[in-house]
């Protein structure tokens, strides 16, 4: 893996086999948008104006962190994934959002070099802790699966938390 430079500033992490990572931007907006949808197929839109905010220095005031990275493939988003926590949280902390790789990418490794990024981008901007936040559901046993892999500890569990009685489940990486 070698680093790429832009305008001056370390934007861009440039991958083996034509992969490349950066930062979400209006050009990449909609192919992220679809992969979310791709990875998510029953998300309600909210995503939309999360990702957007991100774009919009006004409305990303209101957060302490608030970064999105897409993973191109071949000139394509295949992934997305980002960092954040509302002004309310204390500075060192940040949440993983919206974790995702297209279904047809998925399992070759490719959200564990992007989670690995962003736990890089996390740690610059002076996260120290960072909180993945999954279900007792058995359809994201393999997220937990993916988190514990990559460092991640499960600390807490609010059950029941979703209509259904399932929980919500904690995950935690110090950086
Ligand atoms: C979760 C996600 C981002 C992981 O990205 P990925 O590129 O598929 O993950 P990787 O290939 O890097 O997986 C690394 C390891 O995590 C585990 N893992 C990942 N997805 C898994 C799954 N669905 N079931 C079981 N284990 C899984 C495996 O141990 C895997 O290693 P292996 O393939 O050698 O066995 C991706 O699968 C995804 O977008 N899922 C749908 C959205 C989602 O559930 N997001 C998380 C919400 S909490």
């Amino acid at each position: 893996m070698s680093e790429g430079i832009i305008s001056g500033r370390k934007k861009m992490t440039v991958m083996e086999r034509g992969m490349v990572i950066e930062p979400l931007s209006k050009a990449t907006l909609k192919g992220a948008l679809e992969t979310i949808k791709d990875a998510f197929p029953e998300e309600e839109t909210e995503q939309v104006e999360f990702l957007s905010f991100s774009l919009s220095p006004k409305r990303k005031s209101l957060f302490n962190h608030l970064e999105f990275f897409v993973l191109i493939k071949d000139g394509s988003v295949i992934g997305v994934m980002g960092f954040g926590a509302l002004r309310y949280e204390p500075e060192d902390i940040a949440w993983i959002l919206y974790p995702a790789i297209r279904r047809s990418d998925q399992r070759h490794g490719q959200g564990t070099v992007l989670l690995g990024e962003l736990v890089e981008r996390a740690r610059a901007s002076g996260v120290k802790r960072l909180f993945a936040d999954t279900s007792t559901e058995s359809d994201d046993l393999g997220a937990k699966i993916f988190y514990g892999k990559a460092g991640f500890v499960r600390v807490g569990c609010i059950k029941p938390y979703f209509d259904d009685g399932s929980g919500l489940e904690y995950w935690m990486k110090e950086l």
